[in-house]
């Protein structure tokens, strides 16, 4: 059985697989410190969050082009569609490509294109989310973050991503309250490495909309409470949480208990190429490791599409 799904939490960049990495090197005329894909796939072990973000930032500059964005973006969703994916919302981290001399527009318009050709193709729906990075200094993210609101650029909101520990969600309040003033939606990732107390700034400093991962919280009774109440979409990684090591293992992550508190869970990818499977692989592992039954499936299949920005019409269309 396959469940219309929304993906509320990936990042494009990581779906870029190793063939691709490989593929793109070639053309764009980027040598890799590696011989093989093979070899490449072999450093896909890791210790916690940092030491994938390391290889992650070094694999996508074989990134170039706008047909090079296009070109991962069609290949994102068509595997996305194959899993029962009919809407998403996707990140993408602006401040990467910059940093390599493309513009913003060459970045965001190879996106589009790739998104609204799925659109056209297959009735797959989207919004685009231009994810800061939360090592860099908020002044970068700001910068940036003008430049899509005065120059018009198609983002739908603002996300907060990279390094936790260390660099809170009060660090960026400005720029939140910036992008909200304009109308963007936001969202951060808070509490997949980070304290349950950086979930709790995300919601009251940055007043976020939905908190991507969020496990966190469930080490702390009182912010679980107040989540249930407030119907705070999180967005569940399990296969990421495993492979960054938030959890030791799938037996250990708190997908049941979250379910049972009544928190507005969906699951989502993060990273596919990295962690070990799309969409449909992070269904199944927790479906199979949790017995998940038919009714907890379809809870996790509405909380996405209820904790997406599509409007309530164009959510009971899709559903
Ligand atoms: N960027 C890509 N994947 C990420 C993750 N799991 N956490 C933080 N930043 C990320
Ligand atoms: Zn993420």
């Amino acid at each position: 059985m396959i469940l219309p799904l929304a993906e509320l939490h990936i990042h494009l960049e990581g779906s870029l697989e190793p063939e691709t990495i490989f593929a793109l090197a070639s053309k764009n005329g980027i040598d890799l410190p590696y011989e093989s894909v093979e070899e490449l796939r072999a450093h896909y072990e890791f210790n916690n969050l940092q030491s994938f973000l390391d290889l992650f930032y070094a694999n996508m500059a074989v990134l170039r082009t706008s047909e090079d964005f296009k070109e991962i973006t069609t290949a994102y969703l068509n595997r996305a569609h194959a899993s029962g994916v009919r809407h998403v919302e996707l990140f993408f981290d602006p401040q990467a490509h910059i940093e390599r001399g493309l513009s913003l527009s060459e970045v965001i318009s190879g996106i589009r294109a790739g998104l609204e050709e799925a659109e056209q193709r297959w009735g797959v729906t989207h919004k685009l989310i231009a994810c800061f990075w939360r090592h860099a200094p908020a002044a970068s993210a700001m910068e940036i973050l003008k430049m899509i609101v005065t120059e018009n650029h198609a983002i739908d909101g603002i996300g907060l991503d990279s390094s936790e520990l260390g660099f809170p969600p009060e660090l960026f309040e400005e720029v939140f309250s910036y992008a909200r003033e304009h109308g963007l939606h936001v969202v951060a990732h808070a509490g997949e490495e980070g304290p349950a107390d950086y979930i709790r700034q995300a919601l009251d400093v940055l007043k976020v909309e939905r908190v991507d991962h969020g496990i966190r919280c469930m080490d702390d009774p009182e912010l679980v409470a107040r989540l249930v109440k407030e119907q705070m979409p999180l967005t569940v990684c399990p296969l990421s949480n495993v492979r960054l090591r938030a959890v030791e293992t799938l037996a250990d992550h708190p997908l049941p208990q979250m379910l049972e508190a009544g928190l507005k869970v969906s699951l989502h990818s993060d990273d596919p190429a990295y962690f070990g499977g799309y969409l449909d692989a992070n269904i199944s592992a927790v479906a199979e490791q949790f017995s998940l039954t038919v009714s907890d499936l379809a809870t996790l299949a509405r909380n996405s599409f209820e904790g997406s920005f599509l409007d309530e019409a164009a959510r009971k269309s899709r559903l």
